[in-house]
């Protein structure tokens, strides 16, 4: 028989944890979220379905999204134990320069689609954390006004090469007088992969007021009001307004479907700041373009977006590292939910990695502080685990530490 007593009124003082309640309701809600998942769920629940959709969806069958998740669960790491590991350095070098966590803001078209603050709201968060932010050429604010409204953040340009020369050599010229200190040239889009959610949401670019999205309306007052009391979408890099269709067609319409390793060198020719290609899939092109002289590669599959049932750039990560050599600047993305994974690229031999839905999540859940909640749980993550895996700076985290089962 257990012993009872009566309650003593002091003890019970103690055990009161009343705290004024936070009017914030977004952010109360965000700090709900312990994970990246836990935002994704509640991006789905502000924004248009067709819009959460757009990019939460990939290409074809999804697999090469779906995959590449996967992989990521399937790492094993090999923690070490009894090492001092009171402090912890986050931070790795890109082309040179310090990045304070290991991962950086992948260029993402359209962002003020997924939330009216927009790119200047992204590009906000990537400074106030010390990372850098990729603005893309189908970006929704032009390279001129990301730079005055966060002259200080560390930027590079996305550039897709379209059909005529002309308008990329004078969009270049921009670039550079904005600032932005490398250029990020993606090749894995010489025609738009399709992606069936967007087709049967009938998603055009920009979203149009078809009798399906007014009834849509009604659900997401805030997102329509926002989007109609703020200034129009438009491709601000752009000369054009409207696609008039899927992001597929508009890919296939301006972009050029004959570019080769002779663009590069144009590209070169034009640009004299770093230059990384992104959408890398194999190992013979990252071979092929650590010969013909640029900066780094990204091995990336578009987020799974482009090539259905394309490699995983996890699984090629470590194959790519020994044919380029451990100087070459080699990046990964596609499928980063968590601060594991982004470890689990670094421990492989990435020097860093990019992040594309996971921050454009936090956009749809919660504006910037969403932005801000998604790096925040990627931060504490990363340092958490650095601490369980028994190291204090990113190149401890060695190949022999990671494993995939
Ligand atoms: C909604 C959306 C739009 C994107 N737009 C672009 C783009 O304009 N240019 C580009 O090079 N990549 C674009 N990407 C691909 C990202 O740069 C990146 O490769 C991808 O998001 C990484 O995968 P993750 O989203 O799983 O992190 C886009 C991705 C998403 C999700």
């Amino acid at each position: 028989m257990v012993k009872r007593r009566l309650p003593r009124p002091l003890e019970v003082i103690s055990l009161i944890g009343f705290r004024w309640p936070n009017l914030n309701r977004k952010q109360v809600n965000l700090n709900k979220a312990v994970n990246i998942w836990d935002i994704r769920e509640l991006a789905s629940k502000r924004t248009p379905r067709s819009v959460f959709d757009y990019t939460d969806g990939a290409s074809g069958s999804e697999a090469s999204l779906n995959r590449a998740r996967e992989t990521f669960n399937n790492v094993e790491f090999s923690p070490r134990v009894l090492r001092d590991v009171t402090n912890v350095d986050t931070s790795v070098d890109i082309l040179g320069i310090k990045n304070a966590l290991p991962f950086a803001f992948a260029a993402t078209g359209f962002t003020r689609m997924m939330g009216y603050e927009g790119e200047p709201a992204v590009a906000r968060v990537a400074e106030k954390y010390g990372i850098l932010y990729g603005l893309s050429t189908l970006g929704t604010t032009s390279p001129e006004d990301l730079a005055k409204e966060v002259p200080n953040v560390r930027r590079w340009y996305q550039l897709y090469v379209r059909r005529e020369r002309e308008p990329n050599e004078k969009l270049i010229e921009r670039v550079k007088a904005s600032g932005y200190e490398t250029i990020v040239l993606t090749v894995d889009t010489v025609v738009g992969g399709v992606r069936y959610r967007d087709v049967k949401n009938g998603l055009t670019i920009p979203p149009k007021l078809t009798l399906k999205t007014l009834i849509g309306m009604a659900r997401y007052p805030k997102w329509w009001m926002n989007l109609l009391t703020t200034e129009p979408l438009v491709f601000a890099s752009l000369d054009m307004k409207d696609s008039g269709g899927t992001v597929a067609d508009l890919l296939s319409k301006i972009f050029d479907p004959s570019i080769t390793l002779e663009d590069i060198k144009w590209l070169k020719s034009v640009w004299n700041g770093k230059l990384l290609i992104k959408g890398v899939q194999s190992v013979e092109d990252a071979v092929m373009l650590k010969n013909a002289g640029v900066d780094g590669v990204i091995l990336s599959t578009h987020g799974g977006r482009q090539m259905d049932k394309a490699p995983v750039p996890l699984e090629l990560l470590p194959e790519v590292r020994k044919a380029v050599g451990k100087d070459f600047t080699v990046l990964i993305d596609g499928g980063v939910m968590a601060g594991t994974d982004i470890l689990a690229a670094i421990g492989l031999g990435a020097n860093a990695v990019l992040i594309g839905r996971a921050y454009l999540y936090g956009l749809m859940a919660g504006g910037e502080q969403g932005v801000d909640r998604v790096v925040a749980l990627l931060k504490a993550e990363i340092e958490m685990s650095m601490r369980l895996l028994g190291i204090t700076k990113l190149d401890e985290l060695t190949p022999d530490r990671v494993r995939i089962r």
